[in-house]
Formats: C-alpha cells, structure tokens, sequence
C-alpha cells in the first residue's frame, strides 16, 4: 500500500483552467472475468493451485469485483477410455469434484482444449471428439471452454478455422448448458471479423503475452482500431491479465490495467492469487477502474491523440461521461494533455481520478496530468 501511496504522490497532476473557471448471446453481456491458470502456473498446475485461486476469489474481494470464473488451462488433460471419453490427468484427479468445489464457493469454472491431436503444451486435444469432449465439459459443469488452435495447423489448412471453430460450439450448444465459448488463435485471419459468427464470445487477438512492459505494452497499444469488432456477448481478447507476476512495476501494472480496461477485455487474473500483495490485490479489485471494463454500454476504447510516447485513449460510458486514459510510454516523466473536445466531451466538465477515488474538480477545455515513465492515469469526465 505505501508503494501505491508513493505512486499517486509522484504524479503531479494539473486542471489548467484558461477561461472563467455465446456459446449464446445470454452469456458474456460484458467481458468475462476471472481467472486463468496459464500465465503463473503454467504445466505446473494441479488441481490443488485451482482450488486455492477459488478460495482467494471468494474470499479476498475479487469475487465482488466480478470476479467469477476459475480457468483451468492447458495440461490438465490425461488419456481417453476406450469409449474415447478424455480423462483428467493424475494432477486433477476427479472433474466433477473441482467444478464442484468452484461452483460451491458461488463463481464458474473453464476449462481448455485444441482443435487439434494435440495442445500447444502436446496434451490431448480434440481432434475427432469434439462431440465427446463438449459432452463432458457440460457434465463436469464447465461454464467457459478456452479453444486453443496449437496443432490444428498440422491437421487443418488455416482457411478452414472458422468452420473448426463452429464445430465446436454447435457441440457446446447441444449440451444444453450455457458455455463461454473462447478462440484462442492468435488474431489469424482476422478473427474479429468472423469470430462472432461461429459463436465465439472472445477471441485472442494476438500472440501470447508476458510478464514484461514492451511485449504487454505492443500488445495493448496495438489493439487500436479493432473496437468496431467488440460488443456485448463478444470481445477483442488482448490476453490474460500478468498484474502481480512481478516482471512488471507499479506504474506498469497501473498502464496495463488502465489499457485493459478502456479496451473492454476479458479481465483473467493471471497471478497466484494466493500470494499476491495487497497493492496487486488493489489494482485488479479498484472498483471504479473495473467498472469502466464493465460499462453495459459495451463500447471499446480507442486511441484519441498520439504525441511521440504520449497517447490519450477514450471509452463512452452508458451513463453519457467518458473514460479517458493518459499514458506515457516514454522512458522519463511527461505531462499528458487531454483536449475535452477531443473526447466528445462539453468545454467544461467534472473530472474524477479513478485509480484515487478522487473528485478533482470542474475543468474547462483540458486536463493536464505529469505521468511517471511507464505510467498512466485513468479519468472519468462528465
Ligand atoms: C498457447 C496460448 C496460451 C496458453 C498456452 C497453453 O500458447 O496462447 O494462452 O493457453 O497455449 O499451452
């Protein structure tokens, strides 16, 4: 908490003010949150490490954040029966068990699989039992299916992905059970533009991302353009959350989360949540920064101004204020400006600090804040 204490006094922040004063369309509303099992754990994850994130969602906040589904991802999978049902591996043990327990504790439960013979991390995947697999996700109670493409490449040629990916959410939907349904294929062939039309509710826009600024940073700045792909019950997916897996500071997290939020992403906690600090814990739970991610108006963020490192990005809100995000991605600190005007804001509005709960007060034509290197500030104009 000092740390972030620290953070907010850095910041020198000025108001100039130059005149007088699914599977289905009932699922994913707004992005999804949750969890994901990838980014920290990685093949290291067993059931026990699921269940812990569980009992930290439920318990640490997060859960009343919006935090709701728990996501297994890949190297959970073991061999199939001779009926060709997909067991669990010996780190997972029973399925039926664990989404139990997740779904106990009031959130959902996801889980991953490939197109292909074989995951990315070379576990079985679905190749021929796309039926079977939906089948026994629904039976184990899944409510989100992550469908990563990794060795569907060998198998299929890329211009057959979105019926590949159709297949699979026919079979989600004939279960009955409403199901996330989550394509994970790097942005190929422009996926936004056909995503939503195989039944997808998200989809990967990228390449993975990592613990590091310059990959999280491309990453998010890059997805600039493709908000008019974005809505209700379908979402750009910039990938999972690194806050709180140490390769990135404060101010960095703070761009990360800010970023992510203006792009209406999917939020999936990607740390240990069961060992995190308290100033990780309060940037994924900040409740006013969240709920821009939220927003039932479901508009994605797009980038406003460019001036070399410095970059303003807006998103419109449901209740007629805009969320308006200041970076720096230069290497020392710079004031950030944000011409109201070019937010499509009135000449004079109320600005809140989102990140600091604060009021900070009426301001005419602009705003002005002196952002650490790396860093950002996250307003609301009204
Ligand atoms: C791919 C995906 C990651 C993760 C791994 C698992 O790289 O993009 O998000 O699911 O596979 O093997």
């Amino acid at each position: 908490m000092k740390k972030f204490l620290l953070h907010a006094s850095v910041i020198w922040v000025v108001c100039i003010a130059w005149t007088t004063h699914a599977a289905g369309s009932n699922v994913a509303a707004t992005p999804p949150m949750g969890w994901n099992s990838w980014n920290h754990f990685a093949c290291k994850v067993t059931a026990a490490d699921v269940r812990a994130a569980a009992d930290a969602i439920a318990s640490n906040g997060m859960k009343d954040a919006g935090y709701i589904y728990v996501n297994i991802d890949d190297c959970w999978e073991g061999t199939r029966d001779e009926e060709g049902r997909i067991r669990p591996n010996e780190k997972f043990g029973d399925m039926k068990a664990l989404v139990d327990y997740v779904h106990g504790k009031g959130l959902k439960a996801g889980i991953y699989s490939s197109p292909g013979p074989k995951t990315c991390a070379g576990y079985e995947g679905s190749y021929g039992h796309e039926e079977k697999d939906a089948q026994q996700y629904a039976e184990w109670g899944f409510d989100y299916l992550k469908y990563d493409w990794c060795s569907a490449e060998k198998v299929y040629q890329r211009s057959q992905m979105p019926e590949v990916y159709k297949k699979m959410h026919d079979a989600l939907v004939r279960t009955g059970r409403p199901i996330v349904f989550s394509l994970c294929q790097y942005g190929y062939d422009r996926v936004w533009r056909w995503g939503s039309s195989v039944g997808g509710n998200l989809w990967r826009t990228t390449e993975d991302i990592s613990d590091h600024y310059d990959r999280m940073s491309v990453i998010g700045f890059d997805q600039d353009g493709l908000e008019s792909y974005a809505g209700p019950g379908h979402w750009n997916d910039p990938d999972m959350l690194e806050v709180g897996n140490g390769g990135m500071n404060h101010d960095e997290y703070i761009t990360h989360m800010s970023l992510w939020v203006l792009l209406a992403a999917p939020l999936l906690a990607g740390n240990d949540l069961s060992k995190m600090t308290p100033e990780t814990l309060a940037i994924l739970t900040n409740k006013e920064v969240v709920a821009v991610d939220q927003d039932s108006k479901g508009v994605q963020g797009r980038r406003i101004t460019q001036e070399g490192p410095l970059e303003v990005w807006a998103k419109p809100l449901a209740d007629g204020s805009v969320a308006v995000g200041l970076f720096n991605r230069g290497e020392s600190g710079n004031p950030v400006t944000v011409r109201f005007k070019d937010v499509g804001a009135p000449t004079t509005v109320k600005v809140r600090d989102l990140w600091n709960h604060k009021d900070v007060g009426s301001c005419s034509d602009t705003y002005t804040a002196t952002i650490p290197r790396h860093g950002a500030v996250l307003i609301k104009v009204q």
